[in-house]
Parts: structure tokens; C-alpha cells; sequence
């Protein structure tokens, strides 16, 4: 199955600045947990705005041009993204694999993707660059699981599963 995983503002803010809006380390725990021993599929800005990179997992990076700012010879790069798609529905049927972002990849993958746990953080910023898209949420079943709060920012993980 192919799922994406990502954390939302109130108006889908995804990032600013090449980097994420807020700082959650929670969704961060959260994030490797769903994630570990995966296959993360990701576009290169995604990649390089990676701190290092992520441990116990494959890495698969779509770019068309060099400028990878640390290692990937542990990587796939794909320059292509019908490749990378015919490859994402190869591996797909052996075991989940996550789209990570950054908006190019979660716009150009939403409509061929199973299912998606989301972040919706209850604040905005009007600075924000890139955006999740949008989505009709009739077409997707909604699980919620759980409501945190960090700070005064209060967020809340959900699973949404695309209906058949
Ligand atoms: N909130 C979250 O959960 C979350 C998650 C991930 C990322 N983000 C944020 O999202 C932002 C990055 O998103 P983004 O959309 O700007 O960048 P991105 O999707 O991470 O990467 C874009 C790059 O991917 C490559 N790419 C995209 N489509 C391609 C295609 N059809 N063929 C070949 N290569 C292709 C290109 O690399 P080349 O230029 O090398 O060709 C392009 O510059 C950052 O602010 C990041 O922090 C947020």
C-alpha cells in the first residue's frame, strides 16, 4: 500500500523556507515510529532538509539535477517520475511504503495513494511557502488517534483512508 504522512496547518501550511513551520518533537516520535523499517519516498528539497539521514530506513529521492547536500549512496535516486512511480507500485504490494513530502510529492502522488496519516496542527501562518493539497474529504475515511498539545500549540493525529 502507498501512504503519504505529513503535518498540515489550519490551511494545509506544510513549510516555509525550505524547512517545516512547527516544532513538535511528539510528531516527530510519531513520525518514526510509522515510518521505521520503511521505504520513505521524497523529492530532493525534502531530502536535504533532512538534519542526516533517517535511521532504519530506505531512502528513495526524486530529483532531475544534482545539489544533494549529504550522502546518497545508500539511496535510490530517481530522475523520472514515471520510473519512480512504476517502481512505487512494484514495492507497494510488498509492503507499505510513505511519500514524506515536500508539497511536489504529496500534489503529484495523492490521487494513486491508499492512505494518509496527517498531523493537523490548530494554528496557521500566513508565511507559509508550500501547501498540502487539497482534498475531498468524503472520498477518505476518517480515524482519529489522538489529541496532543505542546505548548500553546494543540494537534491532532489522524489516519485518513482513501474509501473504495
Ligand atoms: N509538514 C510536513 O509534513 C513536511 C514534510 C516534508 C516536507 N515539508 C516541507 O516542504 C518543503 C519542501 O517541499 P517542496 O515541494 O518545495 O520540495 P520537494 O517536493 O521536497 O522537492 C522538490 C524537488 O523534487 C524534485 N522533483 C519534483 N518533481 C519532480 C519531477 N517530476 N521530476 C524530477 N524531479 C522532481 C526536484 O528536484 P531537482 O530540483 O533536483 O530536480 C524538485 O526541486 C520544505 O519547506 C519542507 O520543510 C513539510
Amino acid at each position: 500500500m502507498i501512504g503519504m504522512i505529513a503535518a498540515i496547518g489550519k490551511n494545509r501550511e506544510l513549510g516555509k523556507d525550505g524547512k517545516l513551520i512547527w516544532n513538535l518533537p511528539e510528531d516527530l516520535s510519531f513520525f518514526k515510529q510509522i515510518t521505521m523499517g520503511k521505504i520513505i519516498i521524497m523529492g530532493k528539497k525534502t531530502f536535504n532538509s533532512l538534519p542526516k539521514l533517517l535511521p532504519g530506513r530506505k531512502h528513495v529521492i526524486l530529483s532531475a539535477n544534482n545539489g544533494f547536500n549529504k550522502d546518497v549512496s545508500t539511496s535510490t535516486v530517481f530522475c523520472d517520475k514515471d520510473r519512480l512511480l512504476s517502481y512505487l507500485k512494484k514495492i507497494a504490494k510488498e509492503d507499505d511504503v510513505y511519500i514524506i513530502g515536500g508539497a511536489s510529492m504529496y500534489a503529484m502522488f495523492i490521487d494513486i495513494c491508499d492512505f494518509m496519516y496527517l498531523t493537523e496542527v490548530d494554528a496557521e501562518d500566513k508565511s507559509a511557502d508550500v501547501y498540502f493539497p487539497e482534498f475531498n474529504k468524503d472520498e477518505w475515511k476518517l480515524n482519529v488517534l489522538g489529541k496532543f498539545r505542546n505548548g500553546d500549540i494543540s494537534y491532532t493525529h489522524v489516519k485518513y483512508t482513501k474509501k473504495d
